[in-house]
């Protein structure tokens, strides 16, 4: 045995075989990216770069996306999914970092790179969908355009033709295919939920805006501790208070959408008055002395109201009260936005409204946080991450708990609103 062992080959081998072992056992599946663990092994095997997937030498390009956060994820994510079914490279589009959308100059294009990782993006998606940059492409001359139909003849039907056709013949060779016409968050949508979940989980914020979102959580949570403690005089029973996050749409124009929205649809279960709001959260069943941490739109901070008529014992905060209003003002409106989003997606409790996108997006990550830590039954009391709807009545006059479905074939319900929500 020991003389065999002492031939270089074989010491190779079993290092190799070891370290086979050895990954196979350290590294956990990796949740629906399959596409990574393969061309890893592809590349272990074959010396070869990741080639698998989607092709790099094909683009798709498509206009700037624009409007809030949320549209502008789903639009990125819709582009990116198109771009998989041409089997092209998506070209890095440009996002918006204002909310004017009339005037198409006041759009202010930020670069998606400024906002996202570019690189873990393209590592976190590898096989899935990829993003290339404008200076990949060579020949800018192969250029076709592809002109998105509008208006109630051009069906959903018509629309994936139209994408597989330009999926095969002479326009598959074209070095790029622009999408001209409407932004990609009016495109028809071809996907089912998890397809657009995948594009989401490799969205990862750049490091600058990251921090900022994390010194929002860590004022939050410093908050907490600092009440529990003169709370509790003995220090060793000390418990960090739990921190809710409510998204609470209560803005003039938002009243004004949700009520037309709500005699369209024939119910009331859209528009929270701030009463109802602070009603159904104060009845979450068990939650005593909660940080309420309130995402709400910049105007409203001048008004100071929403922070009265809380519950006894819950300790609401905005942005102002927290003391961190000084490093939203920093940045536009896009990377406000995604700050709040993270500080969402962190709360131990969420509470948002099912007919907000914003609110929607961060519940279907929440979902997705649960399913990867193996919770089977999303809808018992008493799991960790739990989000709720306010606009509708669940157990004793509180909130609905809330979690999306990821079996659901598109994401309509999300980008529209929904009363169904699952618990
Ligand atoms: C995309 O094209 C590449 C290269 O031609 C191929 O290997 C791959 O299977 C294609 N992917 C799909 C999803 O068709
Ligand atoms: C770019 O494409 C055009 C049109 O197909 C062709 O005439 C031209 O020679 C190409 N240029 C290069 C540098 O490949
Ligand atoms: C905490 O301890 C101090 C001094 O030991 C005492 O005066 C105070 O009443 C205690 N407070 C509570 C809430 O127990
Ligand atoms: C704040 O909002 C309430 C209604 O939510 C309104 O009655 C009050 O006048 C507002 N206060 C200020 C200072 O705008
Ligand atoms: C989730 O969506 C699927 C597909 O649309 C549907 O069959 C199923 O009933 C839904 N589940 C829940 C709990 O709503």
């Amino acid at each position: 045995m020991g003389g065999t062992l002492n031939s270089t080959p074989c010491k190779c081998m079993l290092l190799f075989v070891f370290i086979l072992i050895l990954r196979a056992i350290l590294l956990p599946p990796l949740h629906g990216f399959d596409g990574v663990e393969w061309s890893n092994f592809v590349f272990i095997r074959n010396h070869s770069p990741a080639s698998v997937g989607v092709r790099q030498d094909k683009f798709l390009e498509v206009p700037q996306i624009v409007w809030g956060l949320n549209n502008q994820k789903i639009a990125f994510a819709r582009a990116c999914l198109t771009a998989r079914l041409l089997n092209r490279t998506l070209l890095m589009p440009s996002l918006s970092a204002s909310l004017f959308y009339k005037e198409i100059d006041l759009l202010q294009p930020i670069s998606f790179d400024k906002v996202f990782q570019f690189d873990k993006f393209n590592a976190l998606c590898s096989g899935f969908v990829q993003l290339g940059r404008y200076s990949d492409v060579l020949n800018r001359t192969q250029v076709l355009e592809m002109q998105k139909g509008s208006g109630r003849k051009w069906t959903v039907e018509r629309d994936l033709d139209q994408l597989r056709q330009h999926s095969k013949g002479s326009s598959n060779d074209h070095e790029i295919i622009r999408i001209v016409g409407k932004n990609p968050f009016l495109w028809h949508d071809h996907w089912p939920v998890k397809d657009y979940a995948k594009v989401f989980e490799c969205l990862v914020l750049v490091d600058e805006i990251a921090k900022e979102a994390d010194r929002v959580v860590s004022r939050i949570i410093a908050v907490g501790n600092t009440e529990s403690m003169e709370k509790e005089n003995d220090s060793s029973s000390i418990q960090p208070l739990p921190y809710v996050a409510v998204h609470m749409r209560i803005e003039i124009d938002w009243m004004i959408h949700c009520k037309k929205l709500e005699q369209r649809l024939q119910t009331n279960q859209i528009c929270s008055s701030k009463k109802e709001i602070m009603e159904r959260v104060g009845n979450i069943a068990g939650l005593k002395t909660p940080v309420v941490y309130l995402a709400v739109a910049d105007q409203l901070l001048k008004n100071s109201s929403i922070l009265e008529g809380w519950q006894e014992g819950f300790l609401p905060f905005e942005k102002k009260k927290l003391g961190v209003d000084g490093i939203y003002s920093k940045y536009p409106y896009l990377i406000q936005s995604a700050i709040d989003y993270e500080v969402c997606l962190r709360a131990d409790i969420f509470v948002g409204n099912s007919f907000s996108t914003f609110s929607s997006l961060i519940v279907l990550e929440r979902t997705q946080k649960m399913i990867r830590m193996g919770i089977d039954d999303m809808c018992q009391t008493d799991v960790r991450w739990p989000s709720y709807a306010y606009n509708i009545a669940g157990e004793s006059n509180g909130p609905m708990r809330w979690i999306t479905n990821m079996s659901d074939s598109s994401l309509k319900a999300i980008s529209y609103g929904t009363d169904h929500i699952s618990c």
